[in-house]
């Protein structure tokens, strides 16, 4: 059995935010005060904080401080004022990050929110500032009790679903564990709840090209729990499952899904799945409720994020000789560079989409989901 300790990436108490860098790790934990929405647009955007839950719940937060600490000040002369700061500010937060839903998710029921409350008759600035700091902080809390449903869910539907109970296998991708997340992860949180339950073979984690997420944050809470567990690099997946017959499922995340199931989430999940759809196995995408954006009909409406080029052509690590944090280049100078952040996968190659509120299959014969009536 594994220890009860997981990871945290977010700490905060009303008035203080920290994160964790995660740029830093796996070399060392540092942890960075966020004092005001630029501290957690810039915290976004470089990835310090990143994860689709992770990003809306530090954005939300880095408001919700950097609000409390004008109120405290008493520098908000006016509800309209206090208005302004809060809109102006989600409308900025919002531009950290283009694909993953769950920051415009929840700038826009903020906005709502800040909206009605003015139309209610508030009166003075803290009735439009305290209640957004009261969902902010609501939000960390729903985010864990998500995930613990998602993990549940999702270990029991692959548990129903694979041909040999007893010798359970899973693959991953990307970071989508505690520090994707305010605790216990999506689609790392499956991975729990099957190695809790004493279902769990083996854990096998792809490195995630081109910034690793995979071999520096994956691997880290995989070591860090005590799950049994091996890194792969990416081109090793489809070797891995034509060899190995335990890996019967892969379990992913997600940025954002589209009404009829197509998944947007880290760069190389694609091509997880047809090499999923090929040895006959199980293609699992988990996310919370959030992430699904009902608004695009398909996966061609989302928006894809590219990355700096210097991403790709580098990499980070620690000097054997002297454990001193170093980047080097690894790619030949002057090469042209394609560096998107994300890519679709197709909904005919997802098994099932597992949520809080329970799994999404398709109907027989359909090679699309329902979302709308699965989340009605
Ligand atoms: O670029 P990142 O690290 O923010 O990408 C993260 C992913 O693609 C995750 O799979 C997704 O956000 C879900 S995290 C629970």
């Amino acid at each position: 059995m594994s220890s009860a300790r997981t990871l945290e990436a977010i700490q905060y108490t009303r008035g203080n935010l920290r994160i964790l860098n995660q740029l830093a790790l796996p070399h060392e934990t540092i942890f960075e005060p966020v004092l005001n929405v630029q501290d957690g647009h810039a915290a976004i955007k470089t990835m310090k904080t990143r994860g689709a839950p992770a990003i809306a719940i530090v954005a939300a937060l880095s408001l919700a401080v950097d609000a409390h600490a004008r109120l405290e000040k008493n520098e908000f002369k006016s509800v309209d004022e206090a208005k302004d700061f809060l809109l102006s500010s989600l409308e900025y937060l919002k531009t950290s990050r283009p694909t993953a839903v769950n920051l415009f998710d929840t700038a826009g029921k903020f906005a709502t929110l800040i909206n009605k409350l003015v139309q209610n008759g508030a009166q003075e600035p803290k009735d439009l500032v305290m209640p957004i700091v009261e969902a902010a902080e609501q939000m960390l809390v729903d985010d864990v009790q998500d995930n613990k449903n998602i993990g549940k869910h999702g270990a029991e539907y692959i548990v129903n679903h694979v041909r040999d109970k007893s010798n359970i296998s899973v693959l991953t991708h990307c970071n989508t564990g505690s520090l994707a997340t305010a605790g216990w992860g999506t689609a790392l949180g499956i991975v729990r709840d099957l190695h809790r339950n004493d279902q769990l073979k083996h854990a096998f984690c792809t490195e995630t090209r081109p910034y690793n997420q995979g071999s520096r944050l994956t691997a880290y809470e995989l070591v860090y729990e005590s799950i049994p567990s091996t890194l792969i690099c990416d081109s090793m997946a489809s070797a891995l499952l034509r060899l190995n017959p335990s890996v019967q499922a892969i379990i992913v995340g997600a940025d954002r899904v589209a009404a009829n199931g197509d998944t947007a989430n880290k760069i190389g999940t694609y091509q997880l799945a047809i090499t999923a759809k090929h040895h006959g196995i199980l293609f699992i995408v988990a996310a919370p409720s959030t992430s699904i954006d009902l608004s695009m009909q398909s996966g061609k409406e989302i928006v894809i994020e590219e990355r700096p080029a210097n991403e790709l052509v580098t990499t980070t690590g620690v000097l054997l000789d002297n454990n001193q944090s170093t980047t080097v280049r690894t790619a030949a100078q002057g090469i042209n560079v394609w560096n998107p952040s994300f890519d679709v996968t197709p909904c005919e190659l997802i098994s099932a989409i597992v949520t809080e509120k329970g799994v999404a299959v398709k109907q027989p014969g359909q090679t699309e989901f329902d979302l709308k009536a699965f989340l009605s």
